[in-house]
């Protein structure tokens, strides 16, 4: 199994000791070539479990009470920071919802991905830059070349979303963790940019995608939890059965709500741009 997460709880202690259990009790297992869509309202605890996973939390506030996540048997909790530090990018890669907050603003963005190569593969600076580049022409920006020239804030939005993208995939992680990855970029942008994770996660790598949004995860799931106060409330492993029927009751005011968004937008609407953001 590529990931297990076992009776996890995520906790959050305040500057007066106060104690907020994010997340309680959370069991959810992912292997290769599955993507496991995790929906449920905003504060119900997604975030806390999905960068516990890349142990991206900052260590306090945030603390453990108990729970082990195992990627391929190993503790990601008790792992040693050098390790971790082999494994984010290489192993785990990482799509957050705000791109400026992982893209460095001091360098070109051709430098931080040739970086992150080096930091990861031995091979030569030329080869990193080569890779670098196709990576940028993979995730859809135009003229690599000149592109990768630029600092991120001469980037759109989209086009920022994309080499963060490209960053989070390029190493070929067996483990990619999607949080709102597509929440800031407009409609049709968001669905270019999730065909994209779609189509470049390898089949031999698991996703974790983490989204509000249950349109996207009825088309990109192969699996379903539903987390609500910090609870994982049910979990499918048939999204086509989970949107016909969803057994708890909180899924089913989801699925509800999210089929008359539907109704009331309408589905008829391919998107009209091409890779340009
Ligand atoms: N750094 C932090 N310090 C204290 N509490 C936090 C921190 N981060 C999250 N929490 C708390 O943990 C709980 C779960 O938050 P989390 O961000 O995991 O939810 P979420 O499901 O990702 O929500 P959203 O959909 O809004 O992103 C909330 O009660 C939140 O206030
Ligand atoms: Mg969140």
């Amino acid at each position: 199994m590529l990931l297990e997460i076992e009776d996890l709880d995520v906790a959050f202690k305040n500057d007066e000791g106060a104690v907020n259990i994010a997340a309680a009790d959370v069991n959810l297992k992912l292997d290769r070539g599955e993507i496991l869509g995790i929906v449920g309202e905003s504060g119900s605890g997604k975030s806390s479990v999905s960068m516990s996973v890349a142990r991206l939390l900052p260590c306090p506030p945030a603390f453990y009470p108990k729970g082990r996540i195992l990627l391929d048997g190993a503790d990601i909790l008790t792992m040693p920071v050098a390790e971790l530090r082999k494994i984010r990018g290489k192993k785990i890669g990482v799509i957050f919802q705000d791109p400026m907050g992982s893209l460095s603003p001091l360098h070109r963005i051709g430098d931080q991905l040739v970086e992150t190569i080096l930091l990861h593969e031995k091979m030569a600076k030329k080869s990193a830059a080569a890779m670098a580049l196709e990576w940028l022409g993979k995730v859809g920006i135009p003229d690599p070349a000149v592109r990768s020239r630029a600092y991120p804030h001469e980037l759109s939005g989209g086009m920022q979303q994309r080499v963060m993208i490209a960053m989070g995939l390029m190493l070929g992680p067996d483990l990619i963790i999607a949080d709102e990855p597509t929440t800031a970029l407009d409609v049709t942008i968001q669905a270019q940019v999730l065909k994209l994770i779609k189509s470049l996660h390898q089949s031999n790598s698991g996703v974790l995608l983490i989204t509000h949004d249950l349109g996207v995860v009825s088309q990109m799931a192969t699996k379903i939890a539903v987390m609500k106060d910090g609870r994982v409330v049910e979990t499918s492993g048939n999204p086509q059965a989970f949107f016909e029927n969803p057994s708890h009751p909180y899924s089913r005011g989801l699925v509800r709500e999210a089929k008359r968004m539907e109704l009331d937008v309408g589905d008829d609407n391919p998107p009209q741009h091409g890779w340009q953001a």
